[in-house]
């Protein structure tokens, strides 16, 4: 007898989890700069996160942007194919970068 009550409570609460309400993350679109092949960053960087990554990071080096763009690829397998890695890198570093200075900064 205990057990079909103990049963039947853990039904019962089991529904209770199957109603919940889902959970929803709030979307926040981040309007990003055109030009220079925008299209193609936002095809292949908007796949896993929004833009706030992006613009998070302030203005960076171009170092800073190959590497980041080769970390989404070799770390988190972002299928992004090698000519369009050097597409968005020099959109990022017109756009939320700098060309690297001699001193190296
Ligand atoms: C396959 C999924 C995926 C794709 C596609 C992707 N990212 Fe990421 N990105 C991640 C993950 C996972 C993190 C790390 C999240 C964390 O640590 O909170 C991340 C973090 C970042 C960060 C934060 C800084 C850092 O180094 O962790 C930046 C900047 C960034 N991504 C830029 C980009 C850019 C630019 C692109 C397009 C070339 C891109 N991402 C495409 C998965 C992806």
């Amino acid at each position: 007898m205990k057990k079909i009550i103990l049963l039947s409570i853990l039904l019962t609460s089991m529904a209770i989890a199957q109603v919940a309400k889902p959970i929803e993350t709030p979307y926040v679109d981040y309007p990003i700069e055109a030009g220079d092949h925008d299209e193609v960053t936002q095809q292949y960087c908007l796949i896993c996160h929004s833009f706030g990554y992006i613009l998070n990071q302030g203005k960076k080096s171009r170092p800073y942007w190959t590497g980041t763009v080769q970390k989404m690829v070799n770390e988190f397998k972002a299928p992004i194919p090698k000519e369009d890695q050097q597409t968005i890198i020099n959109y990022l570093v017109k756009h939320y970068g700098y060309e690297a200075t001699a001193s190296g900064h």
